[in-house]
């Protein structure tokens, strides 16, 4: 295992759009594994690939419940907002406060390449939201000019 350098705000990577996984191969799982350990040693509760340079849809959350990984993460319902305070580890120590869906649900894969659905509220689901849009060149901040 190996810790990443996560790239931060202006770097041009994060404003791209990651493509999806078709099949998944050793090199994904061990780039898992590394994004979980450079997300714990951060420390942050999610880590979306392209903010370790990697263009290709994979992201690794963690609320205290355990490592969750999912491949090609889409977000198929929402219900409900909430506001709270977010940040981001490639903005590092900003930190604002973000409407978002209160429950989603999440379909994907899991490492083994099977499908998954999971359905997360609060800091979970904010999670999800929040890596999700890291794949399509999202950063929570946009959200800011919004409001
Ligand atoms: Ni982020």
């Amino acid at each position: 295992m190996a810790l990443l350098k996560i790239l931060t705000e202006g770097n041009p990577i994060l404003r791209q759009k990651s493509k999806s996984i078709d099949k998944i191969t050793k090199r994904h799982k061990e780039l898992a594994k590394n994004m979980l350990e450079t997300m714990y040693n951060a420390p942050g509760v999610g880590l979306a690939a392209p903010q370790v340079g990697v263009l290709e849809r994979i992201i690794v959350i963690d609320t205290g419940d355990g490592p969750i990984v999912v491949v090609n993460p889409q977000i198929i319902s929402r219900e409900g907002e909430y506001r709270d305070a977010e940040g981001c580890l490639s903005i590092p120590g900003r930190n604002e406060y973000i409407t978002r869906s209160q429950q989603v649900v999440v379909t994907g894969m899991d490492l083994a390449g099977k499908k998954v659905k999971i359905e997360a509220s609060g800091l979970l689901a904010r999670a999800f939201q929040h890596e999700t849009d890291h794949l399509d060149g999202i950063l929570f901040i946009d959200y800011l000019e919004e409001t």
